[in-house]
């Protein structure tokens, strides 16, 4: 698609979504995602985990598909929430972590639902993106598909993966290999959950929250440059409203481009160097928003470089990634890159168009475009950038 007609749906649909499917009531707001299939609601509201009993069938049965970590915390207190109410409700979990995103726990959890569910029950997921994608997965292809809730756990999951539909697992082939697109009959989003995340998974989360307010612009980067201190405390008002933007933002994008036909492609604003070291480095050395955030360093190096983005905006993207404590260089993980072996990753991304590597690059703060002009060596300047920490001249 052409990148100016990009920036202009872009600004077209931002200047209605404030018309759009969202409504507030209280503490609560609600965004109804359009789909091809049918619509769906996305809430936002805090403590409304304690009151999700009030929104199942007694007539129906639940299953919660939650990982090792999340059952302590908060998958028994769900269970226990639902049976008290005398609602059928079993949960399975599995051992947590990306590694065990696969078809092996795939096959496992479908083997413990066995025959506990049938047509009309509904499986509740809930966790982080692990949980989501692959719970999500599970209850899409179990009797070839029964309807499920997603309830997620971490930033990640609020701000990203709970939103748009993709649903799988990691195989040899690579990360999200195998799976589905399919949406779930609900997403509920309780803030509060958030209190017992990790901060290192929370400042992860935070890379995609920053790549949603520059593709954005300015009202959301903003919000979080004049509230860092207040979300890093986990002020939960902030957090709310920085969920409902981020929600609100992807909303837009995946309702005209369920499919990532077009102008999904800009979510992967990051992504594309992001990717390439996670692949080069091993999933295990990078945490995927450190990796992210470089990514988008580097890409905003390549926009610098090639007379779109200003130096200002640049380095305002810098301060508020590290404002974040996300990383910008290699080094700030002190981790070391081979820049051939990442060029060569991303030469062969399937992702290139007609042998182009494709870059979102941003041509101002919330005007991205969909690149594929940069030359090589203006990609390897950008690697070597972010790898060998040069500076800008
Ligand atoms: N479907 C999509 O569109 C999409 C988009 C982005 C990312 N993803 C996927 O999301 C996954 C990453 O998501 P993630 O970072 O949430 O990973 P994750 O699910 O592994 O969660 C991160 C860690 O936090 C723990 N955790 C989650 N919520 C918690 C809570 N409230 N309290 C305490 N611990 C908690 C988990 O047990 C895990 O150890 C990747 O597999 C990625 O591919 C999917
Ligand atoms: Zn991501």
């Amino acid at each position: 698609m052409c990148e100016q007609i990009i920036s202009a749906i872009l600004r077209t649909l931002k200047s209605i979504l404030r018309l759009g499917d969202t409504t507030m009531d209280n503490n609560k707001t609600t965004i109804t995602c359009q789909s091809s299939s049918r619509p769906y609601a996305i809430v936002i509201q805090e403590n409304c985990f304690h009151q999700i009993v009030k929104q199942l069938s007694p007539a129906q049965k639940y299953l919660i598909i939650c990982d090792s970590n999340v059952k302590p915390l908060w998958g028994d207190k769900l269970q226990l929430a639902i049976t008290k109410a005398n609602i059928s409700c079993a949960l399975i979990s599995f051992p947590a972590g990306e590694a065990n995103k696969n078809l092996q726990t795939f096959s496992d959890l479908h083997e413990q639902i066995a025959l506990r569910l049938d047509r009309q029950s509904t499986i509740i997921t809930l966790g982080g993106g692990v949980t989501g994608d692959m719970g999500g997965f599970v209850a899409s292809t179990y009797m070839r598909g029964i309807s499920f809730l997603q309830i997620p756990t971490s930033l990640l999951a609020m701000v990203d993966s709970s939103v748009g539909g993709k649903l799988g697992v990691d195989t040899s082939i690579g990360k999200n290999a195998v799976g589905v697109f399919n949406n779930p009959i609900k997403v509920l989003i309780d803030p509060s959950l958030l209190l017992t995340l990790p901060k290192n998974y929370f400042i992860d989360g935070m890379a995609e929250v920053i790549k949603h307010a520059f593709l954005s612009g300015e009202e959301y980067i903003t919000f979080l440059e004049d509230n860092v201190a207040g979300i890093l405390a986990m002020d939960l008002s902030l957090l709310s409203t920085l969920i409902i933007q981020s929600v609100q933002f992807k909303v837009m994008i995946v309702e005209q481009d369920e499919k990532e036909s077009g102008l999904r492609k800009i979510l992967n604003y990051g992504h594309t160097i992001g990717h390439a070291l996670e692949e080069t480095l091993g999933y295990s050395s990078i945490p995927h928003g450190n990796a992210v955030a470089i990514g988008i360093n580097a890409a905003n190096y390549l926009a610098l470089k090639c007379g779109l983005l200003s130096e200002a905006a640049f380095l305002r993207i810098q301060n508020l990634l590290q404002q974040y404590h996300l990383p910008i260089f290699l080094s700030d993980l002190g981790l070391t890159g081979d820049a051939d072996q990442l060029f060569h990753f991303l030469h062969n991304d399937k992702k290139n168009q007609d042998d182009q590597v494709v870059m979102i690059l941003l041509e101002g703060l919330g005007k991205p475009i969909i690149s594929t002009t940069q030359t090589t060596l203006q990609i390897k300047e950008a690697i070597n950038y972010v790898i060998k920490n040069r500076s800008l001249s």
